[in-house]
């Protein structure tokens, strides 16, 4: 299950994306927002973000302008590794090294070719562990500090 959450600047990719994961038969669930209205990114941020800290999903997809005000709000909750792409390299790098458990794009930066390479890239991709595991945890346990 992927967690989906976008603010209105995000709106027009994430219709693209979800258009995407349909055709590809993979399930969602929708945290909003829902339209082109004005809204504010944390709350859809934290929305989704918190389904996949609590394991009701298994990964997340964020879209806002520019991806970086929602992936700021995903990775203020504890057990996120929210990675900001704009590349494919750098989706497929941050799920290998970082297990990255969710992705931000933005809608003004990226096109929607782009974006659906990046996410596919995303979905695809394993961990590798070994050393990275390591680092992760690392990572996970800035939290406790
Ligand atoms: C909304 O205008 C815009 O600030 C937002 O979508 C995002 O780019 C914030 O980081």
């Amino acid at each position: 299950m992927i967690a989906l959450g976008c603010d209105h600047g995000g709106y027009p990719l994430m219709k693209e994306i979800i258009a995407h994961l349909e055709s590809r038969g993979l399930e969602y669930k929708n945290f909003g927002t829902f339209s082109e209205e004005s809204c504010d990114y944390p709350i859809f941020g934290e929305a989704a973000a918190r389904a996949v800290a609590d394991g009701s999903c298994d990964r997340g997809i964020l879209v806002c302008g520019t991806g970086i005000g929602i992936s700021i709000s995903a990775n203020k909750v504890k057990g996120i590794r929210c990675a900001l792409c704009g590349d494919c390299f750098s989706a497929e790098m941050t799920r290998r090294h970082n297990d990255a458990n969710m992705i931000a794009l933005g809608a003004r930066v990226v096109g929607a070719g782009l974006a659906l390479k990046i996410v596919d890239a995303f979905l695809d991709t394993p961990f590798e562990g070994g050393r990275h595991e390591r680092r992760v945890n690392m990572l996970m346990e800035i939290e406790n500090k």
